[in-house]
């Protein structure tokens, strides 16, 4: 018997990560059929012509079309269609809705990241999942590379002791980093602002292998590379800015988006995602975006100070223009050291020397441990997710704890709206228990 889903935001991740699996198409090159356990049922998206072009021209000959429903059509898409399950890929902001209508209904939610967006929609979830049926799940997707498993092992096996002080300095490169800027994130409204849309991925991976969550925040941070006064903004004599493609023909940032928005950043056309699909709801054709606009409102670079409950500190840092993409990491601990480096240029080229983690007891000899890379989205972790959703929980997930609950979503969206917080009101922020 096939689990029934819907989709709720026909996006780029929702259509590569879960409905191509679903449907019998490989997303990302791993050739990985869920269609014989999961069934796609219904799309909840505003957006009609996308949904009609993906039954047209996506969904494989013979692929019953997939029902359709706008966002505020939920009950009568349950009474329709009868899923078991909702797995929530929209904008960040439009999560709570859809994963409390989920809950409502008595559905099992799975949810991308952020969970959502604010602490008080955090607060929504945790209630409505408490008298529900269902249960949600978070796909903290950053969880499952090897490397980050097999550092969950070093600690929980005490190769640091006990941690006393985790560094993560993360880089987001040129190309991707501009691209939300180009995108509905750029908007905290949507996004949260990227220390929830993306440092919440950051958070959850440090929480999860300290098996603690943070209760302290103090950070600094701002906007450095985009929005209307960037340095890189190209200006015609006299300081004027120049727009259309006027500007994407000397905008870095536009060469530099060559292959993800190959349209809107050569010509200002409509946009498309991987499978050809236009925005036409979201990203208008006559509306011209670009990394310089005065509506962005969310910073691009943070640095903080995060305190866990068992004493620990994490100093994290990100920006989201840089050479590279990738980190840098260091645990510390009462008996030794783990270090590692991951990343690549933006053309895709790793950094040299990335394939391994050091681990330096205290009073002893280093060692170095390898770590593989399957094939995969994520560095290998997005197949491995969908094994725990669509198949079952895998051994390395029974043992290491890989599924993220609302509570641990929670806390991490909790952290990331801290960050934004103190730095607004310049102030440490503590957490709720
Ligand atoms: N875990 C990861 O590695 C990862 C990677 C990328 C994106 N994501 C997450 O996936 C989600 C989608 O991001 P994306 O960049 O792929 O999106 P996207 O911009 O490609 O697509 C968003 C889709 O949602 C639709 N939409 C807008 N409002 C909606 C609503 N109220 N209800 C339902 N649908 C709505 C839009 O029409 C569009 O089809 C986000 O939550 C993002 O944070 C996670």
């Amino acid at each position: 018997m096939r689990r029934r889903y819907v989709l709720c935001g026909l996006s780029r991740r929702g259509l590569t990560t879960y409905a191509g699996p679903m449907i019998g198409i490989s997303g990302d090159g791993t050739g990985e059929d869920h269609s014989a356990t999961a069934q796609l049922v219904a799309v909840v998206d505003p957006d009609r012509d996308r949904v009609r072009q993906f039954n047209e021209r996506v969904l494989p000959a013979g692929h019953p079309p997939v029902a359709w429903y706008r966002p505020d059509e939920f009950a009568a898409m349950v009474e329709q269609t009868q899923p078991d399950a909702v797995i929530v890929a929209s904008p960040d902001h439009t999560h709570a809705d859809h994963i409390v209508a989920g809950l409502h209904h008595g559905l099992d939610v799975i949810t991308e990241k952020p969970m959502v967006t604010t602490v008080a929609d955090a607060q929504r979830v945790l209630t409505a999942e408490r008298t529900s049926a269902g249960s949600v799940v978070v796909t903290h997707n950053l969880r499952y590379p090897l490397r980050h498993q097999q550092i969950k092992r070093l600690i929980r096996d005490g190769a640091v002791g006990t941690p006393t002080y985790v560094l993560l300095e993360y880089h987001v490169d040129i190309r991707h980093g501009a691209s939300y800027f180009l995108r509905w994130n750029r908007r905290r409204e949507f996004s949260g602002g990227l220390s929830v849309h993306k440092s919440t991925h950051h958070v959850d991976l440090v929480s999860w292998w300290l098996d603690d969550a943070p209760v302290r925040v103090y950070a600094v941070g701002g906007r450095h590379y985009y929005g209307p006064d960037s340095p890189h903004r190209p200006r015609a004599a006299g300081g004027v800015p120049y727009v259309g493609d006027q500007l994407r023909r000397r905008d870095p940032y536009a060469q530099a988006q060559a292959g993800i928005f190959a349209d809107a950043a050569a010509t200002g056309a409509a946009r498309t995602d991987d499978f050809g699909l236009p925005y036409t709801y979201q990203y208008p054709p006559e509306r011209d975006l670009s990394p310089y606009d005065d509506e962005i409102d969310v910073e691009d670079t943070y640095t903080a100070l995060i305190s866990y409950a068992g004493g620990a500190t994490l100093v994290y840092t990100i920006d989201f223009s840089s050479p590279w993409e990738g980190y840098r990491l260091v645990i510390n601990g009462t008996h030794g050291q783990v270090e590692t480096t991951a990343g690549r240029f933006p053309d895709g080229t790793p950094l040299p020397d990335t394939q391994q983690i050091v681990h330096r007891p205290l009073f002893g000899a280093a060692r170095t441990i390898p770590v593989p890379v399957p094939p995969g989205g994520h560095d290998g972790a997005d197949p491995q997710l969908r094994h725990d959703l669509f198949v079952g929980p895998s051994a390395a997930s029974a043992e290491l704890g890989l599924i993220a609950t609302a509570q641990q979503g929670a806390d991490a969206v909790a952290a990331g709206e801290a960050i934004w917080r103190s730095i607004a009101e310049q102030r440490v922020v503590e957490l709720a228990p």
